[in-house]
């Protein structure tokens, strides 16, 4: 068998022109454009990168991108006003913090700074706790990514077996919620779980967020079962020539899609659905601010 291979650069364009359609509808019926405020300290490269990306995203979506580039040396308290100003601004309808910040700075202080209706990352302590007691959240970018993925293959996951690898707070704990919320029965596995082949064995759906180069080997996965690598690892890869790497998840892609159901690949699976799902909730944070 060979898994059904799920497209995520397709999934994530069209929630973008859905997004987009809603920005426009907005403009239309309420005469405002929602804009996304993205704070940067310091230099980080792959940081910049992805704030330049969502820059653009931002803007193809049709709204307003306000960056905040700040230096390195930037204290924990000046980030703390500029969020302060941030959430007193009424045209900000988004903020996100990069992460990760510079070492002096507790980045735990400053992101529960930000306005939870302005939460778009969904990583205040509000959001996160709205999000456990199935109350109306503002859900962080990739595990509602995730979700739609998964959705995309199963229409239905009530009662399904669900493991989540890993138990981050960006994507493992947020996910974990999320499918309980879709009635699956959910394990989060971690570096201590006992017997983790024969746990992963057991999952109809299996969420792998560890960032381990391919960590989930074939004969880990249930027959049919779908599988969703957040992993992004960078790894070297001599036969491409000298100092040349690719792009691995946290699975054994060619093993695992010939016993999965269904698979996301990387790059292209869960990767540009996280920009995608921080635009959607720039939306939702603008209707529901002044919709
Ligand atoms: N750095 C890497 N991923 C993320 C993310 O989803 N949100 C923020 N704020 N920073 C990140």
């Amino acid at each position: 068998m060979s898994a059904r291979i799920i497209d995520g650069k397709a999934v994530a364009k069209s929630v973008r022109e859905d997004v987009a359609a809603g920005v426009a509808a907005l403009e239309k019926d309420h005469g405002f454009t929602p804009g996304l405020a993205v704070v940067l300290v310091g230099e980080d490269p792959a940081s910049q990168v992805y704030v330049r990306n969502k820059g653009i995203a931002t803007r193809e979506a049709g709204m307003r991108s306000i960056e905040h580039k700040l230096p390195a040396d930037t204290s924990q308290d000046e980030v703390i006003a500029l969020v302060r100003r941030l959430n007193g601004d009424d045209e900000v309808d988004g903020i996100l913090v990069q992460l990760p910040l510079p070492g002096h700075i507790d980045a735990n202080v400053v992101i529960n700074e930000i306005d939870p209706d302005k939460d778009v990352d969904g990583l205040t302590e509000v959001n996160a706790g709205r999000l456990v007691l199935g109350k109306d959240a503002l859900v962080p970018c990739t595990p509602q990514g995730s979700i739609l993925l998964i959705k995309t293959v199963m229409e239905d996951m009530s009662g399904a077996n669900a493991v989540v690898l890993g138990r981050s707070i960006l994507v493992g704990k947020p996910l974990a919620s999320l499918l309980l919320a879709e009635n699956c029965t959910v394990t989060t596995a971690h570096s201590r779980t006992k017997d983790l082949e024969e746990v992963c064995r057991g999952a109809d759906i299996l969420c792998a967020a560890v960032g381990r180069p391919e960590m989930v080997k074939g004969d880990w996965i249930k027959p049919g079962a779908v599988v969703i690598d957040v992993g992004i690892n960078r790894v070297d890869a001599p036969e491409k020539g000298e100092g040349k790497s690719r792009l691995v998840g946290d699975v054994d892609y060619d093993a695992a899609s010939a016993v999965a159901g269904a698979i996301t690949p990387v790059p292209g699976g869960v990767g540009p659905m996280t920009i995608a799902c921080l635009l959607k909730n720039t939306l939702t944070a603008a209707k529901r601010r002044r919709g």
